[in-house]
């Protein structure tokens, strides 16, 4: 009988050749070979027997989870947001989570500005319209939107996306008010932010032409937009969310939009995901919708890939993940070498 002392770790889905390569020198590596993800019943099974676990936003590693999970040391997950995780139970439980910070700012500020274009200026309904053949002419009243170009931008959330959205917002002459809770933790540097001027998040709803939401889901940002905060927007106004579909009070969304209060949305996260067929929000021609792919860049997704691994590979060495989401954690020992 032979000791086996390579960690075991299951990975929830097909990541980049280059780093499950990596990977796979420091592990004994299990990856869920189908497209969607493990039913939860299957997750956990996969976790009683793992050491750590390279996972997606679609995964819930709940209490439930964790306390199932004798071995597992690390949840690296591929994704900035971990709102998929009970960082508590982990925490307690000595299991660091790493997460994928930095990475994939630029091209979720990337996406979320087109979102916003996209929105204003109909592009998606034009599309529709072509393709269903019912393009008849140039008409000088054919998808009016309103202008990008010199309007206000609200931004939710000054964390480093929403710095990249307001970048973005430069380069187009916008007005940029932001709003953020926590006290931002230095002074502005980027001279091309300098106009950005803080408000309250009233004070934002009220003047902006398009509310973008940058914020993290957590307990106090679930419905942070609702009917209340709707009614406060700008007639005519566009909400952008790259965040988290939850963060947005969705139903109360939909009836702004249909009353002819707000003026579209932008959504590339829904909650639930995918979105429930027959989804009220279908059924509006000007809200846009993509399914979840902010951070869809080639290059992002390979680096995301690269640093889940490193978060991974760096526990199994006994130090905590470069990128960790629960750097209090006091890791749990590894457990004993496995037979087999
Ligand atoms: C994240 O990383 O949290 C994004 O939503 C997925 O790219």
């Amino acid at each position: 009988m032979k000791l086996q002392s390579r960690p075991k770790v299951f990975v929830t889905r097909e990541i980049a050749e280059a780093p499950l390569a990596v990977l796979r020198r420091a592990a004994q590596v299990e990856v869920w070979g189908r497209p969607t993800p493990p039913p939860y019943s299957e997750l956990r099974r996969k976790l009683r027997d793992a050491d750590g676990a390279l996972t997606m936003l679609t995964d819930r590693i709940d209490a439930a989870a964790i306390a199932a999970a004798p071995r597992l040391r690390v949840v690296s997950n591929f994704a900035v947001g971990v709102d998929n995780i009970d960082l508590e139970a982990a925490t307690r439980a000595g299991i660091a989570i790493g997460h994928t910070p930095g990475v994939l700012t630029d091209a979720t500020a990337d996406f979320a500005f087109a979102l916003m274009l996209a929105a204003a200026r109909r592009v998606a309904q034009g599309d529709r319209l072509v393709r269903a053949g019912k393009w008849t002419t140039w008409g000088p009243r054919v998808l009016l939107g309103p202008e990008v170009f010199g309007a206000t931008l609200g931004i939710i959330g000054w964390g480093a996306i929403g710095r990249a959205m307001a970048r973005r917002a430069v380069g187009f002459q916008m007005r940029v008010l932001y709003a953020t809770r926590s006290a931002p933790k230095r002074a502005e540097t980027d001279a091309r932010l300098a106009g950005a001027r803080r408000v309250t998040i009233d004070r934002l709803l009220v003047e902006s032409d398009f509310v973008s939401l940058h914020v993290p889901l957590t307990a106090q940002t679930r419905h942070l937009l609702g009917a209340r905060e709707f009614a406060r927007m700008k007639r005519g106004a566009i909400l952008i969310n790259t965040a988290r579909g939850a963060v947005v009070d969705e139903r109360a969304l939909a009836r702004a939009i249909r009353s002819g209060h707000l003026g579209g949305a932008g959504l590339d996260v829904t909650d639930p995901e995918p979105i429930a067929r027959g989804d009220a929000l279908l059924k509006l021609d000007n809200v846009v919708i993509t399914p979840h792919i902010g951070s869809a860049s080639y290059a992002t997704r390979e680096r995301m890939a690269a640093i889940a691994v490193e978060n991974l590979i760096a526990v199994f060495a006994g130090k905590k993940p470069p990128r960790c989401a629960n750097p209090s954690v006091a890791l749990r020992p590894a457990d004993k070498p496995r037979e087999g």
